[in-house]
């Protein structure tokens, strides 16, 4: 599949406001990602998703754009973004920016000149009813704050207006069809963003709410992938190397229907990719599938997973993650043990793989006050932990200077300290991360199949291309007997897993990797 860097791309996601500060003014910035790029190369990481760094009053940490083409001032400058993609570059890592298409800031100036009373040029760029006082259709809306009449409708939070791509079924006056002037005008903003961030270098985008363009969209949001689809042709046409992966987490339609590179599986409640990792609100405890003591059961990610894939694999790639800026760190419940098995299976399965920053250390979720529009989703956003240095290492600003607290609890995992030790998750991820560059079948291509899925007394047993795999995340022993094995060496473990006399042993929490 084009382009073919995706084939063995494993991606590090940066939240830029807590990875590294250069400056001392206690926030991360982009040099600060430059001096870490080093760490990221080694990590076996290339490519980088980096969330918003654009200018912005940060009411949803940047998700809320005041100026899609300038970089936030605390963040540096335009000139150190084309500066990290060309050191990103020399080191062999691709880097993508996040697109927010579906919505802006309130500050942003095409919304400013649309809340005014006299037509202009934006005045159909945001969605808005003609009336003040007759609300939105049960959607979320605002009114009584412009000189505008009329209400304008909200995307997410409260200070993001959504942009006008037009309704499929424009059945009030004030609504705009999705083929409107005003919805194509929406449109071609949006790809000139695009081109001037790809025409100084970056290598494609993650997608905000890649779904949410037109609205009343039909079940198979076909107007909504025909945009997208318009835009991917772009990028074939003058970008071939540049990809789009999109936050919708409905692979068939974002990678079939859409035309995405890559579409993420994120966590939602009860879905497969739920079940490995955060299945602890459902009622009677944790049954998260790599919980040692869970008794999780890897049917019902399966069940999830594989008409997904196989409904998708033509056509782009699910990515796997290990977590993002919106979801509970893994490590808020499951040990290094854990999260190694768990690693270990991410980085195994088709697709492409994101590693969010500082999971590859096992950072904890802390519970901490919302920052910048974040709730309960601030505890996944602290300060990397670099070291045992002041701030861990992440700033030289005063400690209650920084952007969030870091970590205070005395053992709290850092680079340094796991870099230095092998049996360290940070070790254990680099390993993995190597192994998937130097097999074509651990990567993003080759097929996937389940072997044994059967969790009595065998472990989960799947192929990737001509390898074999086997997962055991539990305190019971197992065991798994099979011609597959026929001729098969164990290439790498974790744990104990042995092969004797033709039979695959997996003690508790063991992984094993056949070819
Ligand atoms: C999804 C982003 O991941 C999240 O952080 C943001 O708040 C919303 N979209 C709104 O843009």
């Amino acid at each position: 599949m084009e382009p073919s860097w995706l084939e063995d791309a494993v991606f590090y996601e940066i939240y830029p406001q807590s990875f590294q500060d250069s400056n001392d003014d206690g926030i991360g910035d982009l040099q600060g990602i430059i001096r870490r790029l080093d760490y990221v190369a080694e990590l076996g990481c290339n490519a980088l998703w980096i969330n918003p760094c654009f200018d912005s009053p940060f009411m949803d940490a940047g998700y809320d754009v005041r100026d899609y083409k300038q970089v936030a001032p605390r963040y540096g400058t335009n000139a150190d973004l084309v500066q990290l993609f060309g050191e990103a570059h020399s080191r062999g890592i691709r880097v993508l920016l996040d697109l927010v298409p579906g919505h802006t800031s309130d500050q942003h100036p095409w919304f400013r000149e649309s809340a005014k009373a006299d037509p202009n040029e934006y005045s159909g760029r945001y969605i808005w009813t003609d009336d003040a006082f007759r609300g939105m259709e049960g959607r979320p809306y605002i009114a009584g704050m412009t000189e505008r009449a009329g209400a304008y409708l909200l995307n997410f939070f409260a200070s993001q207006p959504a942009l006008n791509y037009g309704w499929l079924d424009p059945r009030k006056p004030w609504m705009s069809a999705a083929d409107s002037p005003e919805a194509l005008a929406t449109r071609e903003a949006i790809k000139d963003v695009m081109r001037f961030w790809l025409d100084l270098g970056c290598d494609g985008f993650r997608v905000d709410m890649a779904d949410s363009l037109v609205k009343d969209d039909d079940e198979r949001k076909s107007a909504t992938s025909a945009i997208w689809r318009d835009i991917r042709s772009m990028l074939d046409r003058d970008y071939p190397e540049a990809v789009l992966a999109s936050e919708w987490s409905n692979p068939a339609l974002a990678l079939c229907g859409a035309g995405f590179h890559m579409d993420f599986y994120l966590d939602h409640h009860h879905n497969g990719y739920n079940t490995l990792l955060r299945d602890y609100e459902t009622e009677g405890g944790d049954h998260s599938y790599f919980r040692r003591d869970a008794g999780g059961d890897i049917r019902r990610f399966l069940q999830d997973y594989l008409p997904k894939y196989e409904q998708s694999r033509e056509c782009g790639y699910i990515s796997m993650i290990t977590c993002n800026h919106d979801t509970p760190r893994p490590a808020r419940t499951l040990s290094p043990a854990e999260l190694k098995l768990a690693y270990a299976f991410i980085l195994t399965m088709p697709g492409v793989p994101f590693i969010y920053y500082g999971d590859e250390i096992g950072m904890r979720y802390l519970d901490l006050r919302t920052k910048e529009g974040g709730y309960q989703r601030t505890g996944s956003r602290t300060p990397m932990q670099w070291s045992r240095a002041g701030n861990r290492g992440f700033s030289n600003a005063p400690s209650d200077q920084i952007y969030l607290p870091v970590d205070a609890l005395e053992g709290a995992p850092c680079v340094e300290e796991q870099l230095a030790d092998a049996d360290s998750l940070l070790s254990e991820v680099r390993r993995l991360t190597a192994l998937r560059h130097a097999h074509e079948d651990l990567q993003a291509d080759a097929p996937f199949a389940v072997i044994n899925d059967d969790e009595a007394d065998a472990p989960f047993v799947y192929r990737r291309g001509g390898m074999l795999l086997a997962v055991n995340p539990s305190s019971q022993e197992k065991r798994y007997e099979g011609e597959l094995l026929l001729g098969k060496e164990l290439v790498y473990r974790i744990g104990e897993a042995a092969v004797a006399c033709g039979c695959l042993m997996m003690p508790e929490q063991s992984f094993a990797m056949l070819a």
